[in-house]
């Protein structure tokens, strides 16, 4: 049985992570937010698979590329976050996030990755269309949930899906490429 889950929460600037993150605690949309929220954890009996779970923010204001590093490589699972209507935040996933996961990690140490479509609220339409392609592409990618920290829709799914990510695997942990 697993120790802990740690869920770092990586993205652009302003689409949301720390509001998600504080939305998930205070149940409650935060109007003002810093950069960064301090390290979360969240006691194992409140949790749905019954296991602490430390919530980890990252802000590039804030944080340096080295410290980035250093996140990816002690996280289980990360959230790539983009913003819903912002389609640069949806291309920064697959040119600059998810090659950066897979340069720390390395292809034989997959971890796994949820794309997190935050800020539902503001837009009509669904991200899917063009998220699915991003899913297919990067075998790492776990899942994908559309949410907001702004109405609460879909905050403590997303959270579970995490924790669920790391104890329950779906995709295999190795490149099945690789095994031939
Ligand atoms: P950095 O600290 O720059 O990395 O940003 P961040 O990703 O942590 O974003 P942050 O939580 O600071 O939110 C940026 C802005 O988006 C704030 O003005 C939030 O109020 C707003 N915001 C966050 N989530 C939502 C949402 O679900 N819906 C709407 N409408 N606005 C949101």
């Amino acid at each position: 049985m697993r120790k802990d889950v740690r869920i770092l929460l990586v993205g652009e600037d302003g689409v949301g992570k720390t509001s998600l993150i504080l939305s998930l605690v205070s149940e409650e949309f935060p109007e003002e937010v810093p950069f960064k929220a301090e390290e979360i954890t969240i006691p194992a009996d409140v949790t749905p698979e019954k296991v602490p779970t430390h919530i980890v923010d990252f802000s590039t204001q804030e944080q340096s590329h080295e410290e980035l590093v250093h996140e990816i490589n002690r996280s289980d699972v990360i959230c790539v976050v983009y913003s819903v209507d912002v389609p640069e935040s949806i291309e920064r996933i697959s040119t600059y996030w998810l090659p950066e996961i897979r340069k720390t990690v390395g292809l034989e140490n997959r971890k796994p990755v949820i794309l997190v479509g935050n800020k539902s609220d503001t837009y009509d339409n669904s991200s899917m269309e063009v998220i699915l392609p991003i899913m297919n592409a990067w075998q790492e990618v776990e899942t994908c949930v559309e949410c907001s920290a702004k109405t609460l829709k879909n905050i403590s799914e997303l959270f579970y899906y995490a924790q669920k990510a790391v104890l329950h695997p779906t995709a295999p942990l190795y490149n099945s490429e690789d095994k031939e």
